[in-house]
């Protein structure tokens, strides 16, 4: 007589139990994967959804660009190479926007056309913001050619690609170096652009690319040339951190962080005799989170067939001493300045006029005390003496 035996009659149904909870598990870690839900919601066009591709959003002006499109409900994919960005400042993001189709991290180099031409034809996107590209003055001069090939060479990639793919409005990050030293101030979007740099030459070429492309199609186009940009997230989840090895390029805040956190000895304000009230230099320094504001507005406004150029700034130029003040304030340490003879190059004033934004976009810089802006930042630095790497205690 054939009986069953009651011990491998229970190994087997135990068996078929983990077997059934192994692939419940499974389809359950697919579904929550990126991957399971990518190509379904990054790769079709959905009403009411504005699916932009943030370049270079691992960055600190990219980032903060992210999460406010994020935090209006548009979809966005960020493409960076992380030369110069921080995966630390993606994960931040990722977890304010966990669900599916809302954010999605794709680690490829603008330079490499191939993948930039895969990425296009993978995803549907409505809008690129072009952030990404290498972006120090002094950087530029030792090294030129990485300028024209990150800033020039990668935005006729991606340009080739959004017209390949039928991607039909651009937002380009442009700067005001791109006008090198007028002699009238402030800055219009008509002030003559000479620049006299390969960081603003190469931002220029990239710019008369994009405009001579816009002669023969019906792109929506908004080029926005920004001053000096200050700040961070006012809630504290981002914040600017940029490799400490571009810390000798890097600009004036990040020198006064350093500085008040004792990585550096003290500040080195070149030049006491320019033509200015204090004979410091005159900047025109824009909040980030303004910054992303005007981004925001361009994109709403686009319009297929044309092209908007706006400075962003706030029209109001700061001294390098008024700079210095707020930032001892801000960080309430009482940084070490040391006044040395007016580096080459440097010019003494620049600031915007920033009517033509205010007028058409109905824009305008709301973050323009410069202390607060700087307290929000040292606020984030203070929680992050690692940037976005594992956290290490910080005698401040
Ligand atoms: N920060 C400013 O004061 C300022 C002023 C004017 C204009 N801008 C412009 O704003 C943009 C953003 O500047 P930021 O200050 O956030 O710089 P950032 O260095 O913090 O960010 C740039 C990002 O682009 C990425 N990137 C660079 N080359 C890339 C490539 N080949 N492929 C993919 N990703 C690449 C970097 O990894 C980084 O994450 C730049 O275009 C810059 O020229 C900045």
């Amino acid at each position: 007589m054939d009986y069953a035996d009651p011990k491998k009659k229970s190994n087997l149904v135990g068996k078929i139990l983990l077997a059934a909870a192994l692939t419940a598990l499974c389809i359950l870690v697919l579904k929550h994967s990126s991957t399971f839900n990518t190509p379904s919601a990054f790769s079709r066009h959905e009403a009411g959804v504005t699916h932009v591709l943030v370049t270079g959003g691992a960055g600190y002006i990219g980032s903060h660009a992210a999460l406010r499109l994020l935090r209006d409900s548009h979809r966005v994919t960020i493409v960076d190479n992380l030369s110069r960005g921080n995966l630390g400042a993606v994960k931040v993001l990722q977890e304010l926007f966990p669900e599916p189709g809302r954010l999605q991290f794709i680690y490829s180099d603008l330079g490499d056309a191939k993948a930039v031409n895969k990425i296009f034809s993978e995803n549907a996107f409505d809008a690129v913001m072009h952030f990404a590209a290498v972006a120090y003055v002094g950087e530029s001069t030792l090294d030129p050619l990485k300028y024209y090939h990150n800033i020039t060479s990668n935005t006729l990639v991606v340009l080739e690609a959004m017209a390949a793919h039928n991607v039909k409005t651009l937002i380009y990050s442009s700067t005001c170096a791109t006008y090198g030293e007028p002699e009238k101030m402030p800055i219009t979007e008509e002030t003559p652009q000479l620049p006299i740099n390969p960081y603003g030459k190469a931002k220029k070429m990239a710019e008369d690319i994009i405009l001579d492309f816009h002669k023969n199609s019906d792109m929506a186009v908004m080029i926005l040339r920004y001053f000096n940009v200050i700040g961070s997230d006012p809630d504290g989840r981002l914040g600017e951190a940029p490799r400490p090895e571009l810390r000798e390029h890097g600009r004036i805040s990040g020198a006064c962080f350093d500085a008040a956190r004792g990585i550096i000895p003290g500040l080195k304000v070149r030049g006491t005799d320019y033509k200015t009230a204090d004979g410091t230099c005159i900047r025109d320094y824009i909040d980030v989170t303004d910054l992303v504001d005007a981004h925001v507005k361009a994109l709403e406004k686009a319009k297929a067939g044309q092209v908007g150029i706006y400075n962003v700034g706030t029209g109001k130029g700061r001294s390098v001493k008024e700079f210095v003040e707020a930032c001892k304030k801000a960080t309430g340490k009482n940084i070490k300045v040391d006044f040395l003879p007016r580096r080459p190059g440097d010019y003494a004033e620049v600031y915007s006029d920033p009517t033509k934004i205010w007028r058409e976009l109905n824009w305008t810089a709301q973050y323009t005390n410069l202390q607060d802006s700087l307290q929000t930042a040292w606020r984030w630095q203070k929680s992050h003496f690692n940037g976005y790497g594992p956290p290490l205690p910080m005698a401040v």
